[in-house]
């Protein structure tokens, strides 16, 4: 439902250009795993390829030939060695395992039912070497900020970019939230001044709150070890903005 989203990675990428801190965080983490790296949901590569640039072995795998072809295409520029792979998180499966599988970035969220959850979780035990973790980041859900998706369009500045050929493109987004699917269903408007919605495309993420989530995990053979609330590691709490999970085999 999603897919188009991702259709012009270049785009995507002049949309969410930050997020320093998530690369920090997850390059701390592969370096002190040491070894492999398997990126689900990989993108364009935004944490993949710093962590490359390091020496380590990465694979990265994702639903979309587009963003794996950005992803491919950052990597050659600054001469980073990265495997890309096309393939659906929910059952995959790559012959080898790894010292870390990372799930960034709310890529995780494109699942919406339980039993595809459940399935990633499985192939992601299936690809775990002697002693490697699994480290994923989703929201945390608020009601209040659920509550808020009222269906209406509505212009988000913060997210206006300058595309070279466009110029400057301006963002509107429509939410609704889907309480018994637990997802919200989006509908982003991209617009210059002269071309008004030159493009529309769904964008549908579903919320994990944080009692299932430890839940979802175990069916899928892996246990929470530890949950941080930010980039910083602070400990997860009520009103925190992230779950930042690390899980190993159970
Ligand atoms: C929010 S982007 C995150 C990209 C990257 N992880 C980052 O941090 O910038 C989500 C990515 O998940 C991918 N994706 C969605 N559903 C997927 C699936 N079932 N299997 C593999 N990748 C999927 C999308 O194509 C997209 O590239």
């Amino acid at each position: 439902m999603s897919e188009q989203f991702y259709s012009d990675a270049r785009s995507y990428d002049r949309l969410f250009p930050r997020g320093e801190r998530a690369v920090e965080f997850y390059e701390a983490e592969a370096a002190r795993q040491g070894g492999s790296v398997l990126e689900l949901g990989c993108g364009t590569g935004h944490k993949l390829i710093p962590i490359g640039s390091h020496g380590q072995s990465c694979v990265g795998l994702d639903l979309s030939t587009a963003m794996l072809a950005e992803a491919g295409r950052k990597a050659r520029e600054r001469r980073v060695e990265a495997e890309w792979v096309q393939g659906d998180m929910r059952d995959f499966d790559l012959g080898r395992t790894f010292d870390l599988v990372i799930i960034a970035s709310n890529s995780l969220l494109h699942l919406h039912e339980p039993e595809d959850l459940v399935a990633c979780f499985r192939s992601v035990r299936r690809h775990l070497a002697p002693g490697a973790r699994l480290v994923f980041d989703v929201f945390n859900p608020s009601v209040r900020m659920l509550a808020q998706a009222d269906g209406a369009r509505r212009r988000r500045d913060a997210l206006s970019f300058v595309d070279p050929g466009r110029g400057v493109v301006h963002v509107d987004v429509a939410e609704t939230y889907d309480a018994a699917a637990q997802v919200t269903r989006g509908t982003w408007y991209f617009s210059t001044d002269t071309e008004a919605d030159f493009t529309v495309a769904p964008l549908e993420i579903r919320s994990i709150f944080p009692q299932e989530l430890p839940l979802l995990l175990s069916l899928g053979g892996l246990r929470l070890v530890e949950r941080f609330g930010d980039w910083s590691r602070a400990p997860f709490t009520e009103g925190a903005a992230l779950q930042l999970c690390i899980c190993e085999p159970s």
